[in-house]
């Protein structure tokens, strides 16, 4: 049962704020029918995470075999996914004139597929809708190298420019994450006076120190999330309960600060 109170207040918080960075995590996209990682029975309950090492992938033909394997067994549900009512909540508050920046840790493309501005997304872990080639940097859409792998019989696809192995366009273990997405997400972290945070246990850096970043820079944090994260004592307000349901009711009540419903 969500706490009417606490919706109250992030609703209120939300309508005072003016430069909201929303950062997600994959709790936004479990009720769009996409495992998250931690949760029970999510990704990393059934798969090892270390034989998925950005270093084991470069190290020999099996683990990308078996890399391969992981991700395309999870592509089709990203691809197939629709957004929910938390994303459309996202949109929401960029409509609103209020979104300085959406960083998310997602891979499937629901916050674009949801319409949220392209141009305000910084994806921190990449995405699954395209591949590039770990040697040259060549990309394709998701899509055309599917397809090839299909019609090749193709376990592990190599680039066609130059020989390297090709991955899906996301960060694995031990991969660095893209430099100029980081640098821009810490800097707008700092400069926003609310950090929303929807669906993340907050335990994979560097993306957790984020909240932190904002924290210290004057912002207030609010946490709309199923279970506890390490940076609850920071956070302002903590509303527990799923996704969809909070985020409707929380901007239900913003609609009605604003004016736009009785
Ligand atoms: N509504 C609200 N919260 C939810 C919902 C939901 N419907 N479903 C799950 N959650 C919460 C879980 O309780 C959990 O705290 O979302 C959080 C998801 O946490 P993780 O599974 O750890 O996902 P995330 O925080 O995005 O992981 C970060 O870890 O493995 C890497 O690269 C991967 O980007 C991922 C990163």
């Amino acid at each position: 049962m969500l706490n009417k109170s606490l919706i109250h207040q992030a609703a209120g918080v939300i309508h005072e704020s003016r430069n909201i960075v929303v950062f997600t995590g994959a709790g936004i996209s479990t009720e769009s029918g996409i495992p998250d990682f931690r949760s029970p029975g999510g990704v990393w309950s059934q798969y090892n995470q270390d034989d998925l090492t950005y270093q084991k992938f470069m190290s020999h033909e099996k683990y990308r075999k078996l890399y391969w394997a992981y991700d395309q067994a999870r592509y089709p549900a990203m691809r197939d996914a629709n957004p929910n009512a938390a994303h459309e909540a996202v949109v929401e508050i960029e409509k609103s004139g209020r979104l300085l920046a959406l960083i998310t840790q997602n891979i499937d493309g629901l916050h674009q597929k949801c319409g949220s501005s392209v141009e305000k997304i910084y994806e921190l872990h990449g995405t699954v809708m395209e591949v590039t080639c770990l040697e040259c940097k060549a990309r394709w859409p998701r899509k055309e190298i599917v397809e090839k792998m299909e019609r090749e019989n193709l376990e592990v696809p190599y680039c066609e420019y130059c020989g390297g192995p090709l991955k899906c366009a996301t960060i694995a273990f031990g991969q660095a994450l893209p430099e100029e997405v980081l640098m821009d997400s810490f800097n707008h972290a700092a400069a926003c006076d609310l950090f929303l945070i929807i669906g993340s246990s907050l335990v994979v850096q560097p993306a957790a120190t984020l909240p932190l970043q904002a924290k210290r820079a004057g912002a207030r944090l609010i946490l709309v999330n199923l279970s506890d994260t390490p940076y609850d004592s920071l956070i302002d307000i903590i509303v527990k309960g799923k996704a969809t349901q909070a985020m409707r009711s929380i901007m239900t009540e913003f609609r009605k600060l604003s004016g736009l419903s009785s």
